[in-house]
């Protein structure tokens, strides 16, 4: 297939937002500057160090070092090659690619799982909204459970034709083969005698799952029933839901249904509202609050509430007021806990459900009822117990305290937990000193479990290279070769200046004058492209001269301290210089030629002193020393420089 040309690939990025882009993996974005701070998706971390630059379009973390383009941001993120990237960041910021470009032989082995679900769930709202049969299922969502046109349309909704094969053949016309439907979730393999496949959902309205970016990851069929008797061709005593299986694109651990829809209420709001059913999300959605978001029938992962702790500080759980719900509200709220976030949750009148209730009540008492009725672990643990009569005797509220000590021991920050346990005896009234006692004896409890569970644990595999972890081994590669601030400067500036910078640098700097390791390599590598005439910074940001520089470009590029942050606004990209672009490499150049020449000047000296004494080999010393003085007054005058540009003999 022909390469993307190059004006498309620089147009993408021109209409790119990488601010946006990143939103969709990172959550929670802060404004810092010129630029925007999130939590690094790259690596686990509390504190914020991954940076976004939205002028240049790049990221870098400040943590573990990963940085590039908004295009490798896209690669890294979805597991596809560049090309591929490219044409998502087209497809969404409206770029339009040649015919036959991009894609490439080796596409991902998910596209077509996510082709066919894209389809799947084009097909099923088609069916809603255009066909005579999706008609009663389109009756009963906006006559039985009040959803507006505009609400069917946010969330996907569709219909399932009431056949066994209704998908599956209009798949096959479009080129998407049953296994693959099977492999997406959508067709079910026949058994026994007969061969061939047939749709999973039929006769059924279905609610898309999509992914944080907007991506179908699965579907949930549910049965309905109007004055006619429940929807022709569906099962024989049906079950309410047929959910997806998991598949290769789909985890139920990792999908929280409703955050693609919630996100921009969350950043905020920073309070997301758990709550059970699909329906619930979406009726809460159409009143209004617009942080609601479910689990797909299984309890609160950890998986799931540290993903809302990127765009939430706080998480309201609002499950049904019955037994089980109680016991799925309480592990949540320990996840939630242990994710780092604020756990509260409210518990519902009696049989009724955040859909009905938002529906019945509207949305202002539905926020005044939360409100009202919002607990934190403490309080709704004391409350539980009361309701049950489990909080009259001494041993009752011991154990209710020593549950919510063991609740709070999972709160990872310190001052947070503190914060906690004043908040939890004042609910349990209880003295804070006790309870902040039975905390830490819960939490030497659960490191001691650890460690067993961890000695008794199969060893990880040995890393190729011995006992060294990744890290380590970066961290000695970096105490070796570690570019020189001035460096980062020069490179900074041959990065943002291409072929001129290169002229003026490189016509005043061996390239042995940098330090052996990535700066000599990157600063080679525009020498070369310098020699083969085209001086094309961004392929060094994405990666076509490996990570390394990949990343020391990103680093160097967001470096905090901005030596070029004046003349940002002016035509830096024309191919004269301005006087401060000059000024800066020459600073820096006169820097780093001092650097040497001072560490060249302390190795003499101490040859001079270490000499035995033989006057000929003393002079030479002597000389060397000199000379070396000599040369440090020049650089220091600026003499290897000449202002005019021309190159000048140092
Ligand atoms: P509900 O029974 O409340 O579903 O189950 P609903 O669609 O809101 O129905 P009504 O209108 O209140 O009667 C809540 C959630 O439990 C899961 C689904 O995730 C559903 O959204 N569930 C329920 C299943 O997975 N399978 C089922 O058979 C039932
Ligand atoms: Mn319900």
């Amino acid at each position: 297939m022909p390469r993307i040309p190059r004006e498309k690939i620089d147009e993408v990025q021109a209409a790119a937002d990488i601010v946006e882009v990143a939103s969709d993996y990172v959550g929670r974005l802060k404004k810092s500057g010129s630029r925007y701070m999130a939590l690094c998706p790259f690596h686990e971390e509390d504190t914020p160090s991954f940076s976004l630059s939205p002028e240049k379009n790049l990221y870098y973390c400040f943590g573990c070092q990963a940085g590039g383009s908004i295009f490798t941001l896209v690669q890294e993120m979805e597991g596809i090659p560049f090309p591929k990237a490219v044409e998502q960041l087209a497809d969404r910021f409206g770029v339009d690619l040649p015919q036959g470009s991009g894609g490439g032989p080796e596409r991902s082995k998910r596209e077509p799982l996510h082709h066919a679900l894209r389809f799947a769930a084009r097909f099923f709202y088609h069916q809603l909204t255009t066909t005579e049969e999706g008609e009663r299922a389109l009756r009963y969502l906006t006559e039985e459970r009040g959803l507006t046109e505009k609400t069917i349309k946010t969330f996907g909704l569709g219909y399932a034709p009431g056949h066994w094969d209704a998908l599956t053949n209009a798949a096959e016309s479009e080129q998407i083969d049953p296994e693959t439907l099977e492999e997406a979730g959508l067709a079910i393999a026949r058994k026994g005698e007969s061969s061939g496949y047939y749709d999973r959902y039929r006769g059924r309205v279905v609610f898309p799952i999509f992914s944080r970016v907007g991506r179908v990851l699965g579907f949930a069929g549910r049965a309905f029933e109007d004055a006619e008797g429940p929807a022709i061709g569906g099962d024989f005593d049906p079950p309410k839901y047929i959910n997806s299986p998991e598949t290769p694109v789909y985890h139920k651990k990792d999908v929280l249904y409703g955050l693609h829809q919630a996100k921009n209420a969350l950043r905020d709001d920073e309070e997301a509202l758990l709550v059970e059913g699909y329906t619930d999300v979406i009726a809460l959605h159409q009143a209004g609050l617009e942080h609601a978001v479910a689990t797909c029938g299984t309890a609160l992962t950890a998986e799931q509430a540290k993903m809302l702790g990127r765009y939430a500080e706080r998480v309201t759980l609002l499950y049904d007021a019955d037994e089980a719900g109680t016991r799925a509200t309480l592990r949540g709220m320990d996840r939630v806990l242990e994710a780092g976030l604020g756990a509260y949750a409210a518990r519902l009148p009696e049989g009724r459900d955040p859909d009905d209730f938002v529906r019945e009540e509207g949305a202002d008492r539905f926020r005044y009822f939360l409100r009202k009725n919002r607990q934190g672990v403490a309080a709704f643990r004391r409350t539980q117990a009361e309701r049950d009569g489990a909080f009259d005797t001494p041993e009752d509220r011991t154990r209710t305290m020593r549950a919510v000590a063991e609740s709070l021991a999972l709160v990872p920050d310190e001052m947070a937990r503190e914060n906690q346990v004043r908040a939890a005896s004042d609910a349990l009234g209880m003295y804070e000193n006790l309870l902040r006692n039975a905390v830490e004896e819960a939490r030497s409890e659960s490191r001691h479990k650890k460690r067993r569970r961890q000695r008794h644990a199969p060893r990880p595999e040995a890393p190729e290279d011995g006992n060294a972890s990744n890290e380590e081994r970066a961290e000695q590669r970096e105490e070796a070769s570690a570019p020189l601030p001035q460096e980062r400067n020069l490179l900074r500036l041959l990065l943002e200046h291409g072929r001129p910078m290169v002229e003026l640098i490189l016509g005043h700097m061996a390239l042995t004058e940098f330090t052996d390791g990535p700066a000599r390599k990157l600063a080679g590598h525009f020498l070369e492209m310098y020699r083969e005439g085209e001086v094309a910074p961004r392929r060094v940001l994405e990666g076509d001269f490996g990570p390394e520089l990949q990343q020391l470009a990103a680093a160097v590029l967001t470096d905090e301290h901005e030596p070029s942050e004046r003349w940002r606004d002016r035509d830096i990209d024309v191919p004269r210089l301005n006087q401060e672009a000059r000024e800066a490499a020459a600073s820096s150049m006169r820097l780093l030629k001092l650097r040497r020449v001072d560490a060249e000047l302390e190795k003499a000296k101490a040859a001079q002193f270490q000499q035995a004494p033989n006057e000929e080999t003393e002079r030479e010393a002597q000389q060397r020393v000199m000379r070396l003085q000599q040369l440090r007054q020049q650089i220091q005058r600026g003499a290897f420089f000449d202002w005019d540009g021309e190159a000048a003999a140092a």
